[in-house]
């Protein structure tokens, strides 16, 4: 096993198959799956929601990392929790006070992640790293998938894992967001990161099995 995480972004997988695309993503063993829940304010676009991951709740273990790019998501997080989310993941930019957030999360039982866009300060989310299991880092401004990965990203990850270490916050995940294929995957873990997200390169082009093939291989020649 890998110690990195893949966490395919289900916002690029074909719902009408979307069934049967999660059971592929299963039978490869992939841990996680990423889920973009969008809510045309805090970015333009209008994701999915509550009855998908209803939905696929039943069909599979794998671990529902719940990406919130919703406003006040302290309104919503006990509901997530209760259909399943695993970890939920929200927006430092989305709330006024994002350590009830956690807290919340944490009560509700879940895993906490926060999320910061790629122009807010890393710094500004320092103070929370030791009440949080996961950083997701956005490597593309939230709202889409299949954009470009922002170059100077690598050099937020590279400070971010810095930090994590020198505090003794090593086991806290860097997660990365967006614009991850094939040809960047290896530098981005070389920066620091531990999980990597990723829509088009894993449901679109190649078939999924080639696409988590060629992931899957990255991680195994960066140890
Ligand atoms: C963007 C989402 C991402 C997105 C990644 O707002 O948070 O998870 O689906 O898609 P790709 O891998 O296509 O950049
Ligand atoms: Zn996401």
């Amino acid at each position: 096993m890998s110690k990195y995480i893949l966490a395919p972004s289900l916002l690029a997988a074909d719902f009408g198959i979307l069934g049967q695309q999660i059971e592929k993503t299963k039978k490869l063993e992939v841990p996680y799956l990423h889920i973009d829940v969008m809510d045309g304010v805090f970015v333009p676009s209008i994701s999915f929601g509550m009855p998908v991951i209803s939905s696929i709740r039943p069909i599979t273990d794998q671990f529902f990392d719940v990406h919130l790019m919703i406003v006040d998501p302290e309104r919503y997080i006990e509901e997530f929790a209760s259909i399943g989310a695993d970890g939920i993941t929200f927006h430092y930019e989305a709330t006024k006070d994002p350590k009830a957030v956690i807290d919340l999360i944490h009560k509700s039982g879940a895993k906490a992640g926060i999320s910061l866009k790629p122009d807010t300060p890393l710094e500004e989310i320092y103070p929370y790293l030791s009440s949080v299991e996961l950083v997701l880092v956005m490597s593309v401004e939230p709202g889409f998938g299949g954009q470009k990965f922002i170059e100077k990203s690598y050099d937020r990850i590279r400070d971010l894992r810095k930090y994590l270490d020198e505090h003794n916050l090593s086991d806290v995940i860097i997660e990365v967001d967006g614009g991850i294929g094939k040809n960047n995957v290896k530098d981005v873990l070389k920066a620091g990161a531990t999980a990597i997200v990723s829509g088009s390169s894993v449901f679109r082009n190649k078939s999924i099995e080639d696409n988590v093939a060629d992931f899957y291989e990255a991680f195994e020649s960066v140890k």
